[in-house]
Order: structure tokens, then C-alpha cells, then sequence
């Protein structure tokens, strides 16, 4: 079976949010008004979400993503990546962390199936990481990207969300990562979600044109066009690097035309888009006995659903995704 929208895109994707909960408190992600987590009860079990990710697979996911939250928090998460790396039709397991917990975990991780991971890192920095962060711990994620790397990950993808006046006078130095490692810097334009920097939202924005001007080099290499299903970035390599530094501009360049993805909720709504506020709720059906057909009939419908694309731009921003980002998973 195959997912197909209204606009022939093929849905593949599927991004899974376990939690909603996080071990930083990074001031663009954090709520800015609300409750502040989900209650327990609320938020889907494993066997559910494994249900879940079974009628998807035979709906026609290929690819599976674990988000948080912080995925890491969640107990038994290496437990559920080995159910999930064992689905029938899946192709590919990712998972994106903020690296906290990654030096102890990679290994059981990469164990249980998890080959693709991407690193959330915004500062090389230990006192500005404190400070977009709360917390002291950048040497632990450094040594958390370093495990990731020693058994076996990849790719390796850090992503840095570029903010100005915090970090955008980091960018040459995060890019210049990719000389000596084999990972993938990917510098993402600051969205506008339901957080505390919202209100800062237009002066905090640097658009994808100024922050590519600040890597010197690469007015001497070719961008490769966005044509990786693997995701939006558009990539290049800097001369004589390893690794690869990429782009991500979700409101500079819309690369709504190419979306292949879904994502659910930790507390079970299907997201057909992550700046709409629409819906579609699976849990109630999970609790009530649905069958595989009827979760299947759910995500016919939620593709049906899925918007052409969002409208935001630099100045207009109001459309936000009606949660925070950590209760979305990005
Ligand atoms: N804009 C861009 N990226 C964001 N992320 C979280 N909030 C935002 C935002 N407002 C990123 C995190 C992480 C990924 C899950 O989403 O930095 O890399």
C-alpha cells in the first residue's frame, strides 16, 4: 500500500514524539503559556505506539523517527527501537536527541536498530549552551556526539538553529566541525512556534541567504539542490572536508512541495503538518479496541488532510503549530 496526498506527494515518513518531556530548557522550545506537560495517562504506551507504527509501516511508512521531548528520557526507549527496527516493511529507524544521555545510551541504541541519529547543538560554547539551555552540560553532549560516532551511527546530522545576537557568530566554527568529522552541520532557520522566544521572533530570525554568507568558503562550492528524501537540507561540502554542511529554511525556501511526513503526538493526535493546528486524533480509536485497518483508515484520512503547505514567512509568522515545539518534536 501506498500513503498519497491530494497533491501526489507520497507519505513515507513518520515522526513519533514518545514525550513531551526534557531533560534542557531551551528558551526557544519551552512553552510560553499553558500546561506545562502532559499527564501520564495522556500519553500513548509503547504497545500503543508500536501499533501504531505497525499499520503505518503496512500503510506504507518507510521511515520512522523517534522525537521527543527528549526521546532519551522516556524509559524502555531502546527496548521500543528494537520492537520498531523489527517491523516489517521499515526501512529506515532514526532518532533525534539532544545528546544529553547519548554516551551511555548509543550503544544499547545502535544495538537495537538506530543507524540514523541527528544531534541538537546550537553553541560550541559551554557558557552560551548554559544559557540557551539551562544547564551546564555541553562536554556531555560533545561526548555523546563522539560515542554516536565510535559505534558506528550514520549518518551523524548535528542541527544548529541559527539565532541572532546567541549564535550566529558560531556558524563558521560549527561548519568547520565537518573538516575533521564525518558529520552533517546543518544550520535551520529559527521557526515560529508557541514558545518564550516568540515574542522575539523577528529579531532572533536570520534568513538562510545571511547565515550562508557567513561561511566564507562557500562561495566556492556547488550546493547540491534538496533533492535528498531524506530530508530538506540542501547540502555541500567545504574544500577538503569530511563531513558536509546543510541548509534548512523552512521559511525561506518552502520545501512544503517535497513533504513526505507525518508526525504523532506523544499523547496520540496525528500532525499533518507542523504549522497547522488541525488534529486528528488516533488514541481514542487505539483505547477502543481499533483494529490495524481502522488505524489504517485513520492515517487514509490524515493524508487526505494534509495542507499544500504553510504560509509563513520572515514578517508573517502569527500561524504558529499551536504547541510547543517539544510537544511536537520538530
Ligand atoms: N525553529 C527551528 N528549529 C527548532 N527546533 C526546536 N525548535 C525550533 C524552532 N523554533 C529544533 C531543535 C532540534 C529539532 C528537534 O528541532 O533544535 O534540532
Amino acid at each position: 500500500m501506498e500513503l498519497v496526498d491530494s497533491y501526489g506527494r507520497k507519505i513515507d515518513y513518520l515522526r513519533i514524539s514518545i514525550t513531551d518531556h526534557c531533560n534542557l530548557k531551551c528558551y526557544y522550545c519551552t512553552p510560553f503559556s499553558g500546561r506545562d506537560h502532559l499527564e501520564r495517562a495522556e500519553i500513548l504506551t509503547y504497545e500503543e505506539m508500536l501499533k501504531v507504527a505497525r499499520a503505518a509501516a503496512a500503510a506504507g511508512i518507510t521511515k520512522l523517527r523517534i522525537t521527543g521531548g527528549e526521546p532519551l528520557v522516556r524509559k524502555g526507549v531502546v527496548e521500543f527501537c528494537r520492537m520498531l527496527s523489527e517491523l516489517d516493511g521499515l526501512k529506515s529507524l532514526a532518532l533525534t536527541t539532544n545528546g544529553i544521555y547519548l554516551a551511555e545510551m548509543a550503544e544499547p541504541l545502535f544495538k537495537a536498530g538506530v543507524r540514523r541519529i541527528n544531534i541538537s547543538l546550537d553553541t560550541l560554547s559551554p557558557e552560551r549552551f548554559e544559557k540557551i539551555t539551562g544547564y551546564n552540560w555541553l562536554p556531555r553532549v560533545l561526548t555523546g556526539i563522539e560515542h554516536a560516532e565510535h559505534v558506528g551511527m550514520d549518518p551523524i546530522k548535528i542541527n544548529t538553529v541559527v539565532m541572532r545576537g546567541i549564535n550566529d557568530d558560531e556558524i563558521e566554527d560549527l561548519a568547520a566541525l565537518t573538516l575533521s568529522k564525518p558529520y552533517h552541520v546543518r544550520f535551520i532557520e529559527l521557526m515560529p512556534t508557541n514558545s518564550t522566544a516568540y515574542g522575539d521572533y523577528e529579531s532572533l530570525f536570520v534568513p538562510v541567504e545571511e547565515f550562508m554568507k557567513r561561511i566564507h568558503q562557500i562561495d566556492r562550492v556547488q550546493i547540491e539542490p534538496a533533492t535528498d528524501s531524506y530530508g530538506p537540507a540542501r547540502l555541500c561540502k567545504l574544500p577538503g572536508a569530511i563531513g558536509k554542511v546543510g541548509f534548512i529554511a523552512p521559511i525561506s525556501w518552502h520545501f512544503c512541495g517535497s513533504c513526505n511526513r507525518l508526525r504523532l503526538t506523544a499523547d496520540g493526535k496525528i500532525k499533518t503538518c507542523l504549522f497547522s493546528q488541525e488534529e486528528i486524533d488516533i488514541k481514542a480509536a487505539l483505547r477502543s479496541g481499533a483494529t490495524q485497518g481502522d488505524i489504517i483508515d485513520i492515517f487514509s484520512q490524515a493524508v487526505a488532510a494534509k495542507p499544500s503547505g504553510h504560509h509563513l514567512n520572515a514578517k508573517n509568522h502569527k500561524n504558529t503549530c499551536g504547541r510547543a515545539m517539544r510537544a511536537i518534536g520538530g
